[in-house]
């Protein structure tokens, strides 16, 4: 039997939703990681300290008896994001980022940001104090093909905006593209990217395998397998600017199966375990804990974990759904193997 103990991995971007639902899922990501960043887009927006403190406190009641996860919290910046709201957001030691949506890229980003000048007073604040800015990387403009949205916002946003904030600290979330992979291993100390486990394991032709896979939705889409390559490449490489980020995103089954079905895929049911399978492919399992247990601690400043998680080489087989509030959810590769097991007594 093979087996693989790590120190215990954070997971840096995570969708962990509200009520029934968060009741849910979040002791999958409790049970693997130690921390996760939390991301804010939630309706309506967690857009200030005070409703990142009540999320915070809603998170932590809804995980099982001795988890001892802790949730890390952003807030989602818009144009009325004060600079004194960032300063107070930093000085309560339990906000750990800002999260840019441009407006209208994905999930309940309609409150994010259309004009990048609006939030540039919100910007320098967070440049003076440290505090990293978490970016959904990719243009809006329905005049941009969706497969090149990305590379078009890091030359039309991205490179501008670390030319004109040069010592902002910026996480490029769930990378997508070898162009994302060059731009940030070309860019400046202070910039950083996650990657997710379905970029590392598939290519877009995943999402029309015999038919459209509505399961394998998720923004930004899938892309090319020179691009997954890249991917593989940077996240087994051993720079530490690239560490793990699950984008764990759940949507109600009803919602995905669906005529405009919603982008997200939900992995948090063996997160830890598919980044494995992903880094083992590239014969580089001895990169996995540097990537998922060092790299995004370092940059955010925070702890390495204390603690340590094993896996065995054992495959197990998905279960086909979750409930999920009133309805059910279909975890990625549902009633298929996954190869890695979790070994641990929390193990759901
Ligand atoms: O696929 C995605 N789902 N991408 C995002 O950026 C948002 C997320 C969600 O919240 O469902
Ligand atoms: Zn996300």
């Amino acid at each position: 039997m093979t087996s693989l103990t790590l120190q215990r991995p954070d997971d840096w971007h995570v969708h962990l939703r509200d009520g029934a639902n968060l009741s849910a899922v979040v002791n999958f990501t409790a049970s693997r990681f130690g921390r996760a960043i939390v991301m804010p887009n939630l309706n309506p927006a967690i857009v200030n300290l005070a409703l990142a403190r009540a999320y915070r406190e809603r998170i932590l009641k809804a995980l099982a008896p001795g988890m001892g996860f802790e949730p890390l919290m952003t807030l989602y910046l818009t144009h009325n994001t004060s600079p004194e709201e960032i300063a107070r957001a930093h000085a309560s030691g339990f906000v750990h980022g800002v999260k840019l949506y441009p407006a209208g890229a994905t999930t309940h980003s309609d409150a994010g940001v259309s004009d990048i000048t609006k939030v540039y007073g919100a910007l320098a604040r967070m440049q003076e104090l440290g505090m990293p800015l978490l970016v959904h990387g990719e243009t809006t403009s329905g005049d941009i093909d969706i497969f090149d949205r990305e590379s078009h916002f890091i030359e039309s946003v991205l490179h501008p905006l670390i030319e004109r904030f040069p010592t902002l600290r910026l996480v490029f979330e769930h990378i997508t593209t070898a162009h994302a992979v060059t731009f940030v291993c070309e860019a400046r100390e202070g910039i950083a990217a996650t990657i997710t486990p379905q970029h590392l394991l598939h290519n877009r032709n995943a999402l029309f395998t015999g038919g459209i896979r509505p399961h394998y939705y998720c923004l930004p889409i899938l892309k090319r397998e020179h691009d997954r390559q890249a991917l593989l490449g940077a996240a087994t490489s051993g720079n530490p600017k690239f560490f793990l980020g699950t984008d764990s995103a759940p949507h109600e089954r009803k919602a995905k199966e669906n005529a405009c079905g919603c982008a997200g895929m939900f992995t948090a049911h063996a997160a830890i375990e598919l980044y494995a399978e992903a880094f083992e492919s590239m014969n580089r399992l001895d990169r996995l804990e540097g990537f998922a247990s060092h790299f995004g601690a370092d940059f955010y400043k925070l702890p390495r974990a204390r603690d340590t998680i094993t896996l065995i080489k054992e495959s197990w087989v998905a279960p086909i759904s979750y409930n999920f509030g009133e309805g059910t959810l279909i975890p990625y590769r549902g009633g298929e193997n996954i190869p890695w097991r979790l070994l641990a007594k929390e193990a759901l």
